[in-house]
C-alpha cells in the first residue's frame, strides 16, 4: 500500500461519477449513481469526483447533483470532489455539504465560450469570488484547464498559454491545477512540451493530469510525466467519459487500465481494481431513466 512518505506513489481521482456519466448515452437514477459513488468508495480511490453543479439546462444529466451529494455515504479519507462553474454553483454545493470544488476554464477560447459561455478573461473573473468564498470556508479548489494540449476548434494550443493559465489559477488559490486532454488529442511530446512550459511555474506537486483516451495514448503521456514528477492522474471506471460542448471528446482513460499499468511498473497507487470493476457493472446493470 502507498504511504505519504512513498514518493514514487500516485493518487488516482476517479471521474466516471461526473465526467463519465455527464455525456453518457442514457440516464441513470439518483440511487444508481448514489451506488456507484459508494462502491467506489470502498475501493480506495483517495478522490471521487461526484457531480457538476452547473445549469441542469446545460447539462441536464447532472441535474440531480444536489441529491447526489446529499445521498452519498462520505468515507473519511476520500475527497468528493464537484464542479462549480460560477457563484451559484458553488452556492448549490456549499448547501450540499460539498468541501472541494473544481473550477473549469480553457486554453481555448472558442471552447471556454462553448463550453461556460464566456472568454477565458470572464471565466477567471466569475472565478474570483469563488475563491474568495472558498478561502473564507476552508474548501479544497482544484482549477482545471481543459484544451491544455490541442483543441478541435483551434488545433495545437501553445504550451505558454497553458502554463501561463495554470500559474494564473495557482496565484488565485488552486489547491491543485489539472491540465486536461480534453480531446485525447495529445502525443507525447505534446505532453513533454506542455509540461516543460508549465513545471517552472506550477510544482509537479501541485499539477494533475486529466487525459481523455481517444487515440490511445493516454497511458504513454501519463508516463511522461510521471517521470517528469506529476503524481495525481484522473481516471473514468470503464473509461467512461466526454464533454457534451467538445466534439470528439471520448472517454477518460479507464481506471482498470491505470491501475494494471501501475501494477506493472511497480507503483503504488493504493486502489483495488476488482471494486472499481463491480462498481461499473452494477452501474451499467441499473435500470435505464
Ligand atoms: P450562462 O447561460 O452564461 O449563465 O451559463 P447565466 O448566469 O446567464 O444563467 C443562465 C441560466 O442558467 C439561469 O437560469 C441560471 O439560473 C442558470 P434561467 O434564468 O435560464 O432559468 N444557472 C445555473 N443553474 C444551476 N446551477 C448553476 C447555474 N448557473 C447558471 N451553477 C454556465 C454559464 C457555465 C452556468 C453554463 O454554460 C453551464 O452550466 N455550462 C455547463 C458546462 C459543463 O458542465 N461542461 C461540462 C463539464 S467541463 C468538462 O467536461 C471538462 C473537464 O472534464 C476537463 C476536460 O476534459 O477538459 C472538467
Ligand atoms: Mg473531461
Amino acid at each position: 500500500m502507498a504511504t505519504p512518505a512513498d514518493t514514487t506513489a500516485v493518487r488516482i481521482v476517479e471521474v466516471a461519477p461526473r465526467d463519465g456519466l455527464q455525456n453518457y448515452a442514457r440516464g441513470f437514477s439518483t440511487e444508481a449513481k448514489i451506488a456507484f459513488i459508494d462502491t467506489l468508495s470502498a475501493s480506495g480511490l483517495p478522490v471521487i469526483e461526484a457531480t457538476s453543479f452547473v445549469n441542469p439546462k446545460a447539462v441536464p444529466l447532472m441535474a440531480d447533483a444536489v441529491e447526489v451529494m446529499q445521498g452519498i455515504e462520505r468515507v473519511d479519507g476520500v475527497r468528493y470532489l464537484v464542479l462549480v462553474p460560477n457563484q451559484q454553483g458553488l452556492d448549490r454545493a456549499i448547501a450540499s455539504g460539498a468541501d472541494s470544488v473544481a473550477v473549469f476554464t480553457s486554453a481555448s477560447e472558442p471552447f471556454s465560450q462553448r463550453n461556460i459561455n464566456c472568454s477565458i478573461a470572464e471565466s477567471l473573473e466569475r472565478f474570483t469570488p469563488i475563491f474568495t468564498s472558498a478561502r473564507a470556508r476552508g474548501l479544497w479548489v482544484r482549477g482545471y484547464i481543459s484544451m491544455a494540449f490541442g483543441c478541435p476548434f483551434e488545433g495545437d494550443i501553445d504550451p505558454n498559454s497553458t502554463a501561463t493559465l495554470a500559474a494564473k489559477l495557482l496565484d488565485m488559490g488552486s489547491d491543485e491545477v489539472c491540465l486536461a486532454d480534453t480531446i485525447g488529442k495529445a502525443t507525447t511530446e505534446q505532453t513533454a512540451g506542455v509540461l516543460e512550459a508549465t513545471l517552472p511555474q506550477v510544482p509537479a506537486e501541485r499539477l494533475a493530469l486529466h487525459m481523455h483516451d481517444t487515440f490511445d495514448r493516454a497511458v504513454d503521456n501519463i508516463d511522461v510525466a510521471y517521470d517528469q514528477g506529476i503524481r495525481v492522474f484522473d481516471v473514468s471506471a470503464g473509461g467512461l467519459g466526454g464533454c457534451p460542448f467538445a466534439p470528439g471528446a471520448a472517454g477518460n482513460l479507464a481506471t482498470e487500465r491505470l491501475i494494471e499499468h501501475f501494477d506493472r511498473r511497480g507503483i503504488p497507487h493504493g486502489v483495488d481494481g476488482s471494486v472499481v470493476r463491480q462498481a461499473i457493472a452494477n452501474l451499467l446493470a441499473s435500470a435505464p431513466v
